[in-house]
Parts: structure tokens; sequence; C-alpha cells
């Protein structure tokens, strides 16, 4: 018989201390001719690459507009951010928020998780519904409202 007290399984494990990560959210417009074809290999040498750096997130691609969270340790995620701005497959790299917390990652399994314009929104969701770590919950919240914003719809203004 299971005598463990159900509570437990809420509980962090003894001695699991979450990392020191830095994250970032930035949004782009796809240059001219960068269609599904391309931003799958966009993705696969994302797969490649992530794992070595520590870099986890999610690319949101629809509407001509790419829209990135990155999270991992604050150098290797500079250091991708550098090569992405270089990158002639997107231009106008605007960033939207960016930060140091200690934290569980928002997207741990994720080397880097292809979300089109009209998934986004359910993935964030349901990442907030299962957001433990109120850091976390203010995060996803934020990513919606910047997806609520209209953000995704098409070139932004101004
Ligand atoms: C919107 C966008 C997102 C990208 N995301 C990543 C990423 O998460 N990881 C990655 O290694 N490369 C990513 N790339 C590709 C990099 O810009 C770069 O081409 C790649 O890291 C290979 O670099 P290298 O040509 O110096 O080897 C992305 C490119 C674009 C346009």
């Amino acid at each position: 018989m299971n005598t463990r007290p159900t509570e437990a399984a809420d509980e962090p494990l003894p001695g699991h201390n979450p990392p020191l990560l830095y994250n970032l959210v930035y949004c782009s417009r796809a240059s001219d001719g960068v269609d599904n074809d391309a931003v799958n290999q966009i993705i696969e040498t994302s797969r490649r690459c992530n794992p070595a750096r520590s870099i986890t997130g999610l690319l949101v691609f629809g509407s001509g507009i790419f829209f990135q969270w990155l999270e991992g340790p604050r150098d290797s995620v500079l250091a991708l951010l550098a090569l992405l701005k270089k990158d002639p497959r997107h231009h106008t790299v605007v960033l939207l928020t960016s930060g140091e917390e200690v934290r569980e990652r928002l997207f741990p399994d994720w080397d880097m998780e292809l979300v089109t314009a009209d998934a986004v929104r359910d993935v964030l969701v349901d990442a907030l519904d299962s957001a433990q770590d109120p850091q976390n919950a203010e995060s996803l919240r934020e990513l919606l409202q910047q997806l609520d914003a209209g953000l995704l719809n098409g070139p932004a203004k101004g």
C-alpha cells in the first residue's frame, strides 16, 4: 500500500536549486522570400546548435513576423543574439524584454520549438496554467499581453 502523503508530490525535490537563467524576447520581420521551408531550416539549425549552448526556447512565425523566446546562460544567449542580428533571413530585430533570474526553464524540453501564430496563444495559456513559479507565470502573462496587443498580426507600426 502506498502510504506517501499526496501533498509531497507538489513539494520541490530536496537539494534541487533552480539555475540562474537569462531570458529574452525579441520580434523581427522576416526578409522577403523567407517561407515555411526557410523557417524549418532555421529550426533544424537551432535544434542542432542550442543544446551545446544550453539554450531552450520558442520561435513563433506568422504574418511575416518572428517572435522568439530564448533562455539559457547569459553569455550563451547574448552570443546567439549577436549572431541572430546578422542573419539576413530577418531584419528590424526589436528586443522586447530581457532579464536574469533564478528560476526553472519555461520550456525545458524545447531546444527550439516552432509554433504557428494560430497556436501560440494555446501554448502560452497551457504553460501559464501549469506554471508553479510566480516569476514564470509573470513572464508568460507578459508574453500573452504582447500577443494580444496584435504583435503577430502584421508589421509593427511606428
Ligand atoms: C528568426 C531566427 C531565429 C533563429 N534562432 C536560432 C536559434 O535559436 N539557435 C541557433 O543556433 N540559430 C538560430 N538562428 C540561426 C542563426 O542566425 C545562425 O544562422 C545559426 O546559429 C548558424 O550560425 P553560423 O552560420 O555562424 O554557424 C535563427 C535565425 C533566425 C532568422
